[in-house]
């Protein structure tokens, strides 16, 4: 269900685009019956509609293990009004599963369990306890047995006191979701078609009610507002900086971490405070990230280490655009990694060196050797106007400040560069190649006088 409007966002981004580690709500919801190994996901679209379905059609990725469908709830008149909606996709022989486009994190492996509880042949219901219920579908038992939901605003005050609420998630099967679904009315608090109705008609009808109960908040928590987005993303930041420590990894203060995608580490990484990490990023052994460093899909190697303030952006893993940055390497501070950028080993970027595309220093379409050391201004000029040439820095190369490589050309293994030279021609290995003025006195030079 992906319908609401989402009033309290005060945004015009419909509500389960917002984002939270990097990923829309409802990508988030997705993923997870992806996991689940759905036959099909259906989702009811109302209230930015078009910009939901676009958004879904453009990330599912190619070769979805199921198919998607949207189907359009227009007005929104409640729960049970959306899924009506989407009847007629139900195949009669499935088990459906409702979830919430805006309640994100849901574990796949809970479902599973709700869906054991059902058994293919009951009703189960994702419950919780909450302090505080207000607001929520209580979970009406008597003895043990469930005997309905009763919304807040339907319930009386013994009601009231219930404390085990409806999470808003369900397992059903189709057929018999679909027979609920037509007795459902209006005539409650709200004037709405209630989704939980379904379960005084499965009491009638004899129909087993089970309640699956859990106890992580985190996992059926909706995202209403801002307030409880920050809220939800923190929580979810504490639980990847808390399995990253968990593994080994060292963080300066798990509080001051974004990771929105994957992280993966080897032993004894050590990550400064504010490092913003997305896409994904592997981090060798003994990799050492400074502080305030954005690492967005990149693979760095053992030994690595990134000094603060650090940017780095490589494209898709494994693409032309990836980023690699060699065993041992030092980069920064404030350097910028770009797409296709690829250091070997040992390599030195110092600061404020761009590579791809720069004013300050520039190392585009170049393929640059190991333990090269590479000096703060040189350029390569790879574009001569109409096509772009590749610069190669060979081993052991040293290339001085403020150089301009005039691509195509290749500096020789162990060549040394005198800093402010233009080099048009291939250098020798091993060669001290100078090519700028020779620098010249004029003894007691008298200046002009006005
Ligand atoms: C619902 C449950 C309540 C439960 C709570 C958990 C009902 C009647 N009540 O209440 O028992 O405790 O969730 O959060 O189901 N939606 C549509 N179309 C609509 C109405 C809602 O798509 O016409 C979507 C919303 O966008 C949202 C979800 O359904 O993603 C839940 O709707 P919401 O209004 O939050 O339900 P509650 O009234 O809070
Ligand atoms: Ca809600």
């Amino acid at each position: 269900m992906a319908a609401g409007k989402g009033t309290r966002m005060k945004s015009r981004l419909p509500k389960v685009l917002h984002r939270l580690a990097g990923r829309s709500l409802v990508q988030h919801v997705v993923d997870t019956a992806a996991e689940l190994q759905a036959r099909q996901v259906v989702l009811v679209t109302g209230h930015g509609a078009i910009e939901v379905e676009a958004h879904l059609a453009q990330s599912t990725r190619p070769g979805a293990p199921f198919n998607t469908k949207f189907v359009r709830q227009e007005p929104q008149l409640g729960t049970g009004h959306a899924v009506m909606q989407a009847v007629p996709c139900l195949a009669d022989d499935g088990m459906v599963v409702v979830l919430s486009g805006d309640v994100p994190l849901t574990r796949a492996d809970t479902l599973r369990q709700l869906l054991a509880a059902s058994g293919g042949s009951r009703l189960a219901l994702l419950t919780i306890d909450f302090a505080d219920p207000t607001g929520y579908g209580r979970i009406v038992r008597d003895g043990d047995v469930v005997q309905a939901i009763v919304e807040h605003k339907d319930a009386s005050p013994a009601q009231r006191q219930i404390t085990e609420v409806y999470s808003g998630i369900m397992a059903v099967p189709a057929r018999m979701l679909k027979g609920w679904l037509g007795r459902l009315d209006t005539h409650n608090a709200q004037g709405e078609y209630y989704l939980t109705d379904i379960v005084k008609f499965a009491v009638a009808d004899g129909v087993p009610v089970v309640a699956h109960r859990i106890d992580d908040p985190m996992e059926v928590a909706g995202v209403n507002s801002p307030v409880q987005l920050a809220e939800l993303e923190r929580a979810w930041q504490k639980k990847v900086a808390v399995q990253l420590m968990t593994d080994g990894v060292r963080l300066a203060d798990p509080a001051r971490l974004d990771v929105r995608g994957t992280l993966t580490c080897a032993q004894d990484v050590a990550i400064d405070v504010n490092c913003v990490f997305e896409g994904q990023v592997s981090l060798g052994e003994g990799v050492t990230i400074g502080a305030n460093c954005v690492i967005i899909n990149a693979c760095i190697a053992a030994g690595a280490v990134i000094h603060p303030f650090t940017h780095i952006e490589g494209g898709a893993p494994g693409s032309k655009d990836a980023v690699e940055v060699g065993t041992g390497a030092l980069v920064g501070p404030f350097a910028r990694l770009r797409p296709g950028a690829r250091l070997g080993e040992q390599v030195h970027i110092g600061n404020f060196v761009e590579v791809k595309n720069s004013t300050l220093a520039y190392l585009g379409d170049a393929v640059v050797g190991e333990r090269v050391n590479y000096g703060a201004g040189s350029i390569t000029a790879n574009y001569d106007g109409a096509f772009k040439h590749r610069t190669t820095i060979e081993a052991d190369v040293h290339v001085g400040s403020n150089c301009v490589l005039i691509a195509p050309v290749t500096i020789g293994a162990g060549g040394t560069v005198g800093g402010g030279s233009t080099i048009t021609k291939d250098t020798l290995p091993g060669a001290l190649t100078v090519a700028r003025g020779k620098q010249v006195s004029i003894p007691n030079w008298k200046r002009p006088r006005k």
